[in-house]
């Protein structure tokens, strides 16, 4: 059964997405993680992509971003990016958040935040001419960065590495972010910080794709939840859908 005759699975709306990734094929080595996932994520949308451990979420992103060899189809505006190597993503407006906190140890805070400054060229200028999101902004925001904007990356505590990264990736102008686990292992109060700060970036248009253990705050953030099994998505519904779907919650996220 494909994904998209899945009961749960609602057809997509008729009209181009920002975003969408078909038929994902991907795994390691001879091990088959995705067997056919497919997902978008509409302008400004704030999608949240939820499943057990070891389903293969953080699998998707990599396979997105063309860090994993994977076949099928990937589209930006409708615009396929087949070709696309990682370094392109990004100048096709698409950002990442790893879950392992990609921020340079040794350079300093806002050395890190200008690391994410488009680079000059013609998707670069495009980018700067939208840029909306600036290092004063990130500072007035979180004063901790701020106090800490002339210190080594890599002596921040780990919330403050996740947020760096969050905000290194925006000042790349994205208009979608992958997302992955961002609030795992933070204090509560970084918790709210990074929540906030999606929060934010959905306010000012930004599509994000998030990957989120903590289901009161995937809820909270999220528009809409894609559900991960067996290596496609088995749900695709607004968070009141989701909510009022016990099942769903049962059969694919309860362990
Ligand atoms: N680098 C890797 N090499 C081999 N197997 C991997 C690798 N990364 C993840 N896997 C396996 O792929 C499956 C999906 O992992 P992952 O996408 O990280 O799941 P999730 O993010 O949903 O927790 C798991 O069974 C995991 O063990
Ligand atoms: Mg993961």
């Amino acid at each position: 059964m494909n994904a998209s005759s899945h009961p749960h699975v609602a057809k997509s709306a008729n009209m181009t997405p920002l975003f969408s990734a078909s038929d994902i094929v991907a795994g390691y080595g001879q091990s088959r993680v995705l067997h056919g996932a497919t997902i978008h994520v509409r302008r400004g949308e704030t999608v949240g992509l939820l499943g057990r451990n070891g389903v293969g979420r953080s699998t998707l992103l990599k396979a997105i971003m063309k860090l994993l060899p994977a076949s099928g189809a990937i589209e930006m505006d409708g615009a396929p990016l087949g070709e696309a190597k990682t370094h392109d993503m990004s100048r096709a407006g698409i950002g990442y958040v790893p879950e392992d906190r990609a921020i340079f140890p040794d350079l300093t805070v806002r050395e890190n935040l200008s690391v994410g400054l488009p680079q000059r060229g013609r998707a670069g200028s495009a980018a700067r001419e939208r840029a909306t999101w600036t290092e004063e902004e990130f500072f007035a925001m979180f004063p901790n960065l701020k106090r800490r904007a002339d210190v080594a990356g890599g002596v921040l505590s780990g919330g403050e590495q996740q947020m760096l990264t969050i905000c290194r990736t925006l000042m790349m102008q994205p208009r979608l972010i992958l997302v992955d686990e961002p609030t795992e292992g933070l204090s509560l109060s970084m918790v709210d910080q990074v929540a906030q700060l999606l929060r934010e970036v959905a306010r000012r248009g930004v599509a994000v794709l998030l990957v989120e253990q903590k289901l009161t705050i995937a809820l909270g953030l999220c528009d809409r939840i894609n559900v991960m099994g067996h290596g496609r998505i088995v749900f695709d519904g607004s968070v009141d859908e989701f909510e009022n779907n016990p099942s769903v919650r049962a059969e694919w996220l309860e362990v």
